[in-house]
């Protein structure tokens, strides 16, 4: 055997160990579309809709055409528009502040917590004096569950109540998650997630829900998924969007879902496993003790100008990493114009120089962890004085 050939490269996110388990049950899901024929809005989608509200104890699931799609539908379904701020963490996914932006409101961005990466309550209170001074008017905050761990609902719902914003949660990354022992799909006004392949509830294509337990906004988004329809698709009442789920994608979902509070335990028992190797080497993500979260990402933090050096001595292991997010939403040329609350982003700022993704996925043997521990153990050993740095923080 070649002593020098490289180890055989890891997979970030292992959909096809999934897939291998998911076996013939699969195949025969997705025949049952094929044969039954009806694409659009087939009994798989009511079906899974109720197996969803179900889950997490909502009221509504709503099934739509991808994540972004179900953010955007509750935007459309309260109205917002030119003039309205939407407060949206500025450590995230674009799709968080493009919605607002698509429909011609002003995201205004707002720095998030040191520990949680998740939008912080005092500089969303500073956003809300930063929109008023702009003679915007604050109609939503957009928490983000990062990484799969929920924001700090409670706290939101009091600066929420007390200046009567709409909360929306973006909980692409958490569907699964916990609160205070509720569960994500029930702790704001409303919820979108997201089934793109890598989330934690993936589908084989886009897709994503919304959960809610307001009747009369349910009734409004499953309209507005229909391009607006009333009584019949040719009955027009308001202006909407080809915003539904394929029914294929609803076959492929029902028979993930059965097996996803398992797959919840082994991303759980995963990031143990990384928390007690990895801990005194790098700084770890840290579940607050009423949280539960669902792992869309295993993020650790080392010091700036590391992270390059690092990423490339884990890729000669075989070992993929990733970057969410190398720039923070209000950095983008597409964004930059819009509004931030007063006092800065620095938060955002600096986790985007710091963060780096390992694989973390519900297959991660623990052969294969250990070799991701060893790996990272060497990239840091390589670089004592800028782990030093970070250890002292
Ligand atoms: C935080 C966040 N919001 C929204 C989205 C959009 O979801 P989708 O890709 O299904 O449109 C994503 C997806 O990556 C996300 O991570």
């Amino acid at each position: 055997m070649n002593q020098h050939a490289h180890p055989a490269p890891l997979p970030f996110i292992d959909v096809a160990a999934q897939r291998r388990r998911l076996g013939a049950k699969l195949d025969q899901a997705i025949a049952r579309v094929t044969n039954h024929c009806q694409f659009i809005m087939g009994p798989e989608v009511k079906a899974l809709e109720a197996e969803l509200a179900a889950f997490c104890g909502a009221r509504h699931a709503i099934s739509c055409a991808s994540g972004t799609d179900a953010l955007m539908l509750v935007l459309m379904g309260k109205g917002i528009g030119p003039g309205d701020a939407v407060f949206c963490p500025a450590f995230t996914f674009c799709a968080t502040a493009e919605v607002a932006a698509v429909l011609g409101a002003t995201p205004v961005f707002v720095d998030v917590d040191d520990t949680t990466f998740n939008i912080n309550p005092t500089s969303l209170e500073s956003a809300i004096a930063t929109a008023k001074r702009l003679g915007l008017a604050p109609k939503m905050v957009i928490p983000v569950d990062l990484f799969g761990l929920p924001a700090d609902y409670d706290v939101i719902a009091d600066i929420a109540k007390s200046e009567d914003l709409f909360v929306l949660d973006d909980a692409a990354q958490a569907f699964g998650a916990t609160h205070k022992g509720r569960s994500i799909g029930t702790l704001a006004h409303a919820t979108a997630t997201s089934f793109f392949p890598a989330k934690p509830l993936g589908c084989y294509g886009d897709g994503g829900a919304i959960f809610t337990d307001d009747d009369d906004l349910a009734a409004i988004l499953k309209s507005l998924r229909v391009h607006g329809e009333g009584t019949n698709r040719y009955d027009n009442v308001r202006i909407g969007i080809t915003g539904r789920l394929d029914t294929i994608q609803a076959a492929v979902l029902i028979e993930k879902l059965k097996i996803f509070p398992d797959e919840i335990t082994a991303r759980n028992r995963a990031a143990e496993r990384y928390a007690n190797a990895l801990g005194n080497l790098v700084i770890v993500p840290r579940v607050p003790q009423h949280s539960t979260s669902v792992w869309a990402q295993y993020s650790i933090r080392l010091a700036p100008g590391m992270r390059e050096r690092f990423a490339a001595s884990l890729k000669a292991a075989g070992i993929p990493t990733a970057v969410y997010y190398p720039k923070p939403v209000n950095r983008q040329e597409a964004y930059k114009h819009f509004p931030v609350a007063d006092g800065g982003v620095p938060v955002s700022e600096q986790l985007a120089e710091e963060v780096i993704s390992l694989p973390m996925h519900a297959y991660l043997d623990t052969t294969t962890q250990d070799r991701i521990v060893e790996a990272v153990r060497c990239a840091v050993e390589h670089d004592p004085e800028e782990l030093q740095s970070v250890q002292t923080r």
